[in-house]
């Protein structure tokens, strides 16, 4: 195992590119299982999670080659209907090959993911949508059966408790591209990863209208052709890259390849603050004032405040003068960095469903632990801001979703390294 070292409190300054987007990149490379015919799928980030749904698409059956950010999955043979425990429990996002195999073959049978720290993270939509068109589902031994001969289009309803949700859109809009009739999502989730999604299945001849909004219609086709898509490029990776560099205070960071259309409750939290963020032609820059107000967030599903960087943005306000209230709606114990960030001497209590932030003048380098992937680029962000060296174990969640993080740190002047344990 390794942990990432960082010597915090150092000027920052240039370009840092911003990846593929790792939350489009899974179920598009699962999408590619509705075809027999080759896809290639550009721009997307090579990380564990992605290296993870390769393997999966290889043990499914698939030649999958990954090379420059660039991925070919192409038939070699039969598709095989099962999703084994030992790759779906590593990865949550590996369980939305559900929807394409039981489209293409009738049948799917794939581990239940169980939850994990950010939460219990239930499937119940994701099966309430599969049902909904048609498919008899049992659970068998940690396992997912479902079957239908043909699915057939309905009218859905996919709203939760929290909200739409992500993947379970992704799953039924997937699945339903080669139903028999029309589908409609009501409550859709509205990501731009849903829309992504979306526009690589009408890439493979799918018809759907309304995605990135909260109804979308699916007429199903007989069959999907190959295709060659560049995904969306990562604005949970941007956000993380802006609130770093405000959360360091550095004028001087330029985000590149990135957009502020699909950032704007960070962005305007964030003006709310003190702290301009503006973009020119694929390039996103943040100024702050020297003073910055307490900003108080709730998260939602898009286009509100994203969970996924919630922590990052709670550094931010753990280093600005007054109270901020964080609250997160999607996932409420989503709270597991606030012990780590008080390890450095952060002043954040959780009273229920909120974290309590009273900002300190400065953070201090500590030992601490990654639990989750966003909450690690929380550290990473705290490190880098904070006096002295500070020590991030368990640091492979990081690998999870940011691609080549500790080489373009450097490239800015950060002091950061990986050591063994
Ligand atoms: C996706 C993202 C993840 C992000 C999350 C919320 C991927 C690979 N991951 O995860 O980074 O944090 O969206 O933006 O895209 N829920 C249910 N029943 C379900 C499904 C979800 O109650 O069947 C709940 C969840 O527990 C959560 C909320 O709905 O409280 C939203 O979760 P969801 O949008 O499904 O998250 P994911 O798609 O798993």
């Amino acid at each position: 195992m390794e942990k990432l070292v960082i010597e915090g409190g150092r000027r920052l300054k240039g370009e840092v590119e911003v990846s593929g987007s790792k939350n489009s990149a899974l179920p598009i490379m699962a999408a590619a299982l509705l075809t027999d015919e080759p896809c290639v799928i550009e721009n997307v980030p090579k990380l564990r999670d992605t290296l993870t749904m390769a393997k999966l698409l290889r043990t499914l059956g698939k030649a999958v080659d990954f090379e420059n950010n660039t991925l070919k999955i192409v038939s070699r043979g039969p598709v095989s209907h099962v999703a084994e425990y030992k790759l779906v429990s590593t990865m949550r996002g590996s369980f939305c090959v559900l929807g394409p195999l039981l489209a293409k073959l009738g049948i799917a049978k794939v581990s239940l993911p169980g939850g994990c720290v950010i939460g219990v993270r239930p499937v119940d939509l994701h099966l309430k949508g599969i049902a909904g068109l048609g498919a008899r589902i049992t659970i068998d031994a940690g396992y997912i059966i479902a079957k239908s001969k043909r699915l057939k289009g309905n009218h859905l309803y996919l709203g939760g408790v929290f909200g739409s949700s992500v993947l379970a859109t992704a799953n039924v809009m997937m699945a339903a591209t080669l139903a028999q009739g029309v589908t409609t999502i009501d409550s859709a989730a509205c990501e731009p990863e849903v829309e992504d999604l979306a526009n690589f299945l009408i890439s493979m001849g799918a018809k759907i209208k309304g995605h990135g909004g909260p109804q979308i219609t699916i007429t199903g086709v007989k069959k999907l052709h190959g295709t060659t898509y560049r995904i969306i490029s990562d604005r949970i990776e941007a956000g993380t890259y802006v609130l770093l560099a405000a959360a360091t205070k550095n004028n001087n960071i330029v985000i590149k390849n990135a957009s502020l259309t699909h950032l704007m409750a960070l962005v305007d939290a964030l003006q709310q603050s003190g702290i301009r963020v503006t973009q020119d032609q694929g390039k996103i820059y943040v100024k702050s004032n020297q003073t910055l107000k307490p900003v108080s967030i709730t998260t939602h599903p898009y286009p509100g405040f994203p969970t996924d960087l919630q922590a990052q943005f709670m550094v931010l306000m753990a280093l600005v003068p007054g109270v901020t209230v964080i609250n997160d709606k999607v996932y409420p114990d989503r709270f597991i960095h606030i012990a780590e960030l008080n390890r450095m001497g952060a002043n954040i209590r959780r009273e229920g469903t909120n974290a309590i932030v009273q900002g300190a003048k400065h953070l201090f380098g500590a030992p601490v632990m990654a639990s989750d992937l966003r909450a690690s680029a929380a550290l990473v962000i705290a490190g880098l801001a904070a006096k002295g060296t500070t020590e991030i174990h368990r640091m492979y969640h990081l690998d999870r979703g940011y691609e080549d993080l500790d080489s373009k740190l450097q490239a800015l002047g950060a002091r950061i390294r990986r050591e063994k344990e």
